[in-house]
């Protein structure tokens, strides 16, 4: 079994395991990530392989703080405003790479760019001090499935694959990272995520424009289909057909569906999100004719939210 508290003494033995190319499942403040050592070429790959994932899709790197980010990426005043008002937290940013930070290539599908963040999660930092290596881990998921927020949800998608599965509790913010680029002239979001975009617009003092599905080479994690439960979804549900189960928000709930799960009955967005992908799951396994989804706010955490269950929704 590889779920184990994540002790002090868990989290050595992970290190032992990620310096020696094995791969350890880890909780962020965001969801379950699947880390490698960034550096070990062989060990990236087995996440890849591990998660089914497409080669083309580059993973994020996780560092401690804004001065290991800048060996591995060249960080202009921008880049380091964000960095400082948002880490360690829930932002990835992609920048210019440097040649000489030795992460293998596999990690950055090619690019000349790589995506970093300092995860604000106790157990992700203790194991960043514990190996001081940059580890390369995207959602402890099969690739376009549902993003993993217990440690029992990454055991149910990648079973003994990872060495160890380091079990830090329910993910607090349940959502991933948002990602924006400062690899060109303007900041460009490339994924909506747990930092709402509000926030990064006053900090950079300008707007950003949505994410543009699009320019899938920008952001080629943006994949349509994504964040997939087995039962089909109805969104903006007002009511309910037969047979259907309900992710319901806020205190007016409609009557009639098989299970209900509330995401926030007090109709709080950072509940919403945080609870997401546990209701997903657990509703995916109720035997539904589908998942009718309420309507959520499409502003702050909202539209992440949207974002998310938009792509989960997409026809097969
Ligand atoms: O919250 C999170 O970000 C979680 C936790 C574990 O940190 N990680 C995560 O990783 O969500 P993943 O692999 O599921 O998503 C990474 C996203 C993908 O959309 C990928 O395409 C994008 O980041 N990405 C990574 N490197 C990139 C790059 N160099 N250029 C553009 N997009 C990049
Ligand atoms: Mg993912």
């Amino acid at each position: 079994m590889p779920v184990v508290p994540a002790t002090e003494d868990a989290i050595h033995q992970a290190a032992q395991a990620l310096a020696e190319g094995r791969l350890v499942a880890f909780p962020t403040e965001t969801v379950y990530g699947l880390g490698a050592d960034a550096r070990n070429a062989q060990a990236v790959a087995a996440v890849f392989a591990a998660k089914e994932r497409p080669r083309f899709n580059p993973l994020i790197v996780h560092v401690p703080d804004l001065e290991a980010a800048a060996r591995y990426a060249r960080l202009d005043p921008r880049a380091r405003k964000l960095a400082e008002t948002f880490w360690p937290g829930p932002l990835s940013l992609v920048l210019p790479k440097r040649a000489d930070g030795g992460i293998a290539d596999l990690v950055t599908a090619g690019l000349e760019t790589i995506a970093l963040r300092a995860p604000n999660h106790p157990v992700a930092q203790a194991l960043l001090a514990a190996v001081d290596l940059p580890i390369a881990a995207p959602s402890a998921n099969r690739s376009g499935r549902v993003s993993p927020t217990a440690a029992a949800h990454v055991e149910a998608e990648l079973g003994d694959l990872p060495a160890m599965i380091l079990d830090g509790g329910p993910c607090p913010l349940g959502i991933e990272s948002t990602v924006v680029s400062l690899a060109g002239p303007e900041p460009l979001l490339l994924r909506l995520g747990a930092t709402p975009r509000e926030a990064i617009e006053e900090a950079l003092g300008h707007s950003l424009s949505l994410p543009n599905d699009a320019a899938p080479i920008a952001s080629p994690g943006q994949l349509e289909r994504h964040y997939a439960p087995n039962t089909p979804l109805r969104l903006e549900v007002t009511d309910i057909r037969p047979g259907e189960a309900l992710l319901a928000f806020g205190p007016d709930v409609p009557s009639g569906a098989a299970r209900i799960i509330n995401l926030s009955t007090a109709g709080n967005l950072a509940e919403a999100a945080a609870n997401l992908f546990a209701g997903l799951r657990a509703l995916d396994g109720a035997g539904a004719s589908a998942i009718a989804v309420m309507p959520i706010p499409d502003q702050g955490l909202g539209e992440a939210i949207n974002d998310r269950l938009r792509r989960a929704a997409k026809a097969r």
